[in-house]
């Protein structure tokens, strides 16, 4: 707080007599004084930012600018400067009425000086509580913005942080996919294709986002169980026999052991467990049926089947687009969840295949 030999008062009035009687008066008692002629002097003061009295006193009647004309225009460039209207003795309607627009009090001209100088340090201490109120409103405004800026970069840091690891596991999933193909020669590229297609079938579906990473996880691992299956079953030229049909039947729940073992893999756990079974219960390993079956196995398995009837592989050529569609649209309800089969053919999710010869994925 400052010290008030310090203080420092505007003076606004363009009576010499009354400029003067206040100017040395104020100044004995320790104040700093300025003095303006007139509202447009004062607010020309105010204005250039270089001064900035702890105090004003205003004149109502003056040339140029009046005291009731330059008391709003003060209060906005100076909210917290307390200002004392100096009225005439036959004039205190207009000094009450500036107190209602904000001035801090009035004077009845003339005034004793030790009058004068008691309203003022009723002023000047009102002027240090609300200012002292506005700095702390300041400080903890400032202490509640720096708090916001460190949490969005910790909120952003995390974010980045969570954004590499998802990426990582997914490398690691990709990874994983990638030793399927090299043991099973027919499905290079497959997994990935899978992938693609179940994303964009769970899009058209509108699945909430949470879903979509088990989704991709399980469309890249859904043959991840052929880890188990020896490869002279898997690479067989020619029909399996009974046998081998059961031991290939066991790799969607092989897969799902697997998958269990990592907690990251366990949203993404019946997409792979359940990529055989079909909508009207004739699948396997389980025998379910219709919404019974995971909704991430539901997309998987049309893509799954999609894929592996539209692209070529080594011990056959891939079979003519309409065929695959037409088959596709027959198994609707039977192989297939019908939900999945007509957003499948309404969003022509088929397109990026072309039906050309030994037709790739684009
Ligand atoms: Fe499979």
């Amino acid at each position: 707080m400052k010290a008030p030999a310090l203080r420092s008062i505007l003076i606004v009035d363009d009576d010499p007599a009354i400029q003067k009687v206040l100017s040395i008066g104020l100044g004995r008692l320790g104040y700093h004084i300025h003095v303006a002629q007139n509202g447009k002097e004062a607010l020309n003061y105010l204005e250039s930012g270089d001064y900035d009295p702890d105090c004003i006193l205003l004149d109502i009647r003056m040339p140029v600018m009046t005291g009731r004309e330059a008391l709003p225009k003060i209060r906005e460039i100076k909210p917290i400067t307390p200002v004392i209207m100096l009225t005439a003795f036959n004039d205190l309607a207009t000094g009450l009425d500036a107190m209602k627009n904000g001035a801090f009090d009035y004077l009845v001209k003339p005034s004793r000086l030790e009058h004068i100088s008691e309203t003022i340090e009723k002023a000047l201490k009102y002027r240090d509580v609300v200012a002292e109120k506005a700095e702390q409103d300041r400080k903890n405004e400032a202490y509640r913005l720096s708090l916001e800026k460190k949490m969005q970069s910790k909120a952003i840091e995390l974010n980045d942080t969570y954004m590499k690891l998802k990426a990582a596991n997914m490398q690691t999933v990709r990874a994983l996919a990638e030793t399927i193909e090299a043991k099973d020669q027919y499905t290079q590229g497959h997994c990935e294709r899978v992938r693609k297609l179940a994303v964009k079938i769970a899009t058209a579906l509108k699945l909430p986002a949470e879903k979509i990473e088990p989704l991709e996880i399980a469309a890249l691992l859904h043959d991840i169980g052929k880890i188990g299956i020896p490869e002279r079953i898997l690479n067989k030229q020619g029909a399996l026999d009974p046998d081998e049909v059961d031991i290939i039947k066991m790799h969607p729940i092989i897969g799902a052991q697997i998958l269990s073992t990592v907690e990251f893999f366990l949203p993404a756990i019946n997409g792979v467990r359940h990529h055989h079974e079909r909508w009207d219960g004739n699948g396997y390993p389980d025998g379910v049926a219709g919404e019974d079956i995971d909704q991430l196995a539901r997309i998987i398995t049309l893509a799954d089947t999609f894929d592996a009837m539209a692209m070529s592989r080594p011990y056959r050529k891939a079979l003519p687009l309409d065929g695959v569609l037409r088959e596709i649209q027959e198994e609707s309800g039977k192989q297939f969840d019908p939900e999945v089969v007509q957003v499948f053919f309404s969003e022509k999710l088929y397109s990026d295949y072309v039906d050309a010869g030994s037709r790739q994925a684009q």
